[in-house]
């Protein structure tokens, strides 16, 4: 009988023969393929491990902190660089979305190669990639509909002798269970997708420090009401996105021009085409509620009902 508690415990063993008393070096996103490759790698190696979290500031609200309370406690070299400011600064004027992302992705490479260099000679690069990734980058010629810029990166950049991807052979849902079972926090271990260049890309248009704290907070807000319905392991994917739009609205005597969110959320099972959730009214109506009262600078909820195709999952 195979079992996920055998599967790490050899796993485990046999990375430590393979790794020997080299240094290893990962990349930490606090996604749940990251997370899981670093718990494992911790548990076969300890201290020498680094791994490196470029925290980019686009993270949901307290996300970063969440990642690096997961790590803090393991015999590893952690290391956090909190490079929002940086991440701004480079994406201040920017709105095309394209341009967006490959902005971020290079700048991504860029801090996790200033941070590695003090690490100097690494002998072996960690990987995530699980099964789906190395299936679907075998595709080949598929058009490129959005450049993802955590697929096929790093690599060239850091001075390694070999790449270990050590969950190619499983499912997301192995994923899950293996992070269950080298003790990952729930938080970690169900969390939902979140592309790379993260809430900057749930920004239409020019990004600001203030759009993305209002960002942070409307999306919060949604994902608690969703909680609270209990619906928070069917969906999928839900999250909230500030639009560049500004309409008129009316609050206490006073007329405001304001902001839009836009809600979305949707049930899909490979993510290549997904259906809008059918979430209850009520529902709705809290999350609607709760973000106009509570979130400055946003006058107007709305709800994106459109599935993928023709519409993406994201907006940008
Ligand atoms: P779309 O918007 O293309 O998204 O329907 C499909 C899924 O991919 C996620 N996504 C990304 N994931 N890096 C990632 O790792 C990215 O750059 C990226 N862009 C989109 C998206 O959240 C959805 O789950």
């Amino acid at each position: 009988d195979w079992t996920m508690g055998d599967y790490a415990k050899n796993t485990i063993h046999t990375l430590r023969e393979k790794i020997g008393d080299g240094k290893v070096l990962l990349a930490l996103s606090g996604g749940v393929d990251s997370s899981v490759a670093a718990a494992l790698l911790s548990k076969a190696v300890g201290n020498q491990l680094t791994c490196i979290f470029v925290d980019h500031g686009f993270m949901r609200k307290n996300e970063g902190d969440e990642v690096q309370a997961a790590f803090k406690d393991r015999n590893i070299n952690f290391v956090r660089v909190n490079a929002k400011e940086r991440f701004l600064c480079k994406l201040a004027g920017i709105s095309d979305p394209e341009t967006k992302r490959k902005m971020i992705g290079e700048e991504f490479i860029r801090v996790f190669e200033d941070e590695a260099k003090k690490i100097g000679k690494v002998d072996y690069l960690v990987q995530g990639t699980i099964y789906p990734d190395v299936i679907e980058s075998g595709a080949g010629d598929a058009a490129v509909i959005k450049s993802h810029h955590n697929v096929g990166g790093l690599p060239d950049y850091v001075d390694f002798k070999e790449i270990i991807e050590p969950l190619r052979l499983l499912f997301k849902d192995e994923v899950r269970a293996l992070g269950k079972e080298l003790g990952l926090p729930d938080y970690l271990v169900y969390r939902q997708p979140f592309p790379g260049p993260g809430l900057a890309i749930r920004i239409i248009g020019e990004i600001t420090e203030n759009k993305l704290l209002t960002l942070q907070e409307a999306d919060w807000i949604f994902r608690e009401e969703i909680a609270k319905a209990g619906l928070d392991r069917s969906i999928n994917q839900y999250f909230a996105v500030l639009t560049n739009m500004r309409s008129v609205g009316v609050m206490g005597d006073g007329r405001t021009y304001d902001y839009t969110i836009a809600l979305r959320a949707v049930t899909t099972t490979d993510f290549m085409t997904a259906d809008w959730a059918h979430i209850p009214y009520d529902v709705l109506e809290a999350a609607s509620n709760r973000i106009v009262n509570e979130v400055r600078g946003i006058n107007r909820v709305c709800y994106d009902i459109t599935s993928k195709p023709p519409a993406t999952i994201e907006w940008e």
